[in-house]
């Protein structure tokens, strides 16, 4: 899986991480730096000097390039050797036959990627829709470590079952909850119901789209649609929807990647938008964003004393606590497991497409597009179909998703049916109601006398 890992751009450290020193990294199992030359290209190297090993987290930026501390070995960011200084030719002969080793970098949005896989096989930065500039949605980079496997990190995004029990920390408490205990920080209020949910490989099986289906009120039902994409990526919709008015689109709230420092240890590493467009309840926090911190709920990462954590612990105690690396073959997997499987699934079928080193069989994540057309086009089609969904990640197959669901017979198992069905079981008296009906409610009922029929 690291192999398959290192076919695709990883970030590796924030770039105000880069100062006048080189900063000492470690991803991938690799011990690296990182710095900025003085020219303001980024380089991303292995840590040890290529002469005899002494770190280059002691070596001095260059105007291009940075210099070891030992006998001053000066490196390009690419990893030439440019100079030897104490050599009689200055390394004339010797830039033929050494270099250090280095991998390609690029900045973008305050997070810096290398490209760590073969060199033949260096995909292009892959630019997804969630990741253009609009001018006014701000994106702040962010990391959050783990001392455990990366797989459960992104496990537990795959699992939003989760959302409606540990976000929701009074109801694990068998009645008054502690005075001395503020749970609010650890509260998500909108994700309070058990929601219906349904999980769809989309691209090919390059991804999986998974949606949260809740009603907020007789006129409103929350869709909350987030992305798992391969490798170890993941789209966010907004977590602070209180579903009371009617909204058609957000921007992507959050991205993040989950990177393997070693088997035990992770970060992950992404962007929170914020701006009016991601967050129009004006409810996030910028400057909870940073450096192992984060805005949208406490316990995201572990900066909390043990005794407060063990009392209301959060998403970074479940996740830890499963051990350093979860033991998937003890797991009893339930209903609400579903999203956890099938992306493991995805992520395996696509790390075996891989294996043996054939790159011909390898399954890339994206096929990222410009965006506004398509945004344009989906936006016509959610409302000529009648739905109003409140919080989305746009992609094509979601549009399918929704053509379909407007026909009962080949919906089954998709989200509106089953909530739709299950609303009819538990509240007659809201199907019952015979008044006008908006568009959208329209297009609902008729779903619903289909699906009963
Ligand atoms: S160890 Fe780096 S130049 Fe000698
Ligand atoms: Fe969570």
């Amino acid at each position: 899986m690291g192999e398959y890992l290192r076919r695709f751009w990883q970030p590796v450290c924030l770039s105000n991480q880069l100062k006048d020193v080189p900063h000492p990294i470690r991803i991938l199992g690799e011990d690296l730096i990182a710095f900025r030359d003085l020219s303001g290209q980024v380089g991303v190297m292995h840590r040890h000097c290529a002469h005899r090993g002494a770190s280059l987290e002691y070596g001095v930026i260059q105007h291009h390039g940075i210099r070891c501390c030992y006998h001053g070995f000066h490196y390009a960011v690419d990893g030439t050797l440019l100079e030897a200084p104490t050599e009689p030719d200055k390394g004339a002969r010797l830039c033929k036959s050494v270099c250090q080793g280095a991998y390609p970098a690029l900045e973008r949005d305050g997070l810096v990627f290398a490209y760590m896989g073969p060199s033949d096989q260096r995909p292009p930065f892959e630019l997804w829709d969630a990741f253009e500039p609009d001018g006014e949605t701000e994106f702040v980079p962010f990391t959050n470590v783990f001392p455990c496997n990366w797989l459960q990190i992104l496990d537990n995004i795959a699992d939003q079952m989760h959302t409606s029990v540990l976000h929701q920390p009074a109801t694990l408490f068998p009645g008054e909850v502690p005075a001395d205990l503020d749970l609010g920080p650890l509260t998500l209020p909108s994700f309070g119901s058990v929601p219906v949910i349904d999980y769809f490989p989309v691209r090919d099986a390059t991804a999986m789209v998974f949606v949260a289906g809740r009603r907020t009120s007789d006129d409103l039902v929350w869709w909350r649609m987030n992305e798992c994409a391969l490798p170890n990526m993941t789209h966010h919709a907004y977590l602070f929807e209180d579903g009371k008015e009617r909204r058609l689109f957000h921007r992507v709230h959050m991205v993040r990647w989950y990177v393997p420092v070693d088997n035990t240890n992770s970060i992950v590493f992404g962007w929170r938008m914020f701006g009016k467009k991601t967050d129009p309840l004006g409810k996030g926090r910028r400057e909870r964003v940073g450096w192992n911190d984060m805005d949208f709920l406490e316990a995201q990462v572990g900066n909390r004393p043990y005794e407060i954590a063990r009392r209301a612990p959060g998403d970074y105690e479940a996740i830890v606590s499963q051990r350093p690396i979860a033991i998937h073959a003890l797991e009893n997997p339930t209903s609400g497991d579903v999203g956890v499987y099938l992306f493991r699934k995805i992520l395996r079928e696509a790390g075996d497409s891989h294996s043996g080193g054939d790159a011909m069989g390898l399954k890339t994540s994206a096929k990222p597009s410009a965006n506004a057309e398509r945004l344009k086009k989906y936006k016509a089609r959610m409302r000529a179909a009648g739905f109003s969904p409140l919080s989305v990640w746009v992609c094509p197959e979601l549009v399918k998703m929704l053509a379909m669901e407007r026909r009962p017979a080949e919906c089954r198992g998709r989200v509106l049916e089953r909530l739709l069905l299950g609303e009819a079981r538990m509240r007659p008296e809201f199907w019952a109601k015979e008044e006008p009906l908006a568009k959208g409610k329209q297009a609902s009922k008729r779903l619903k006398r289909a699906a009963c029929s």
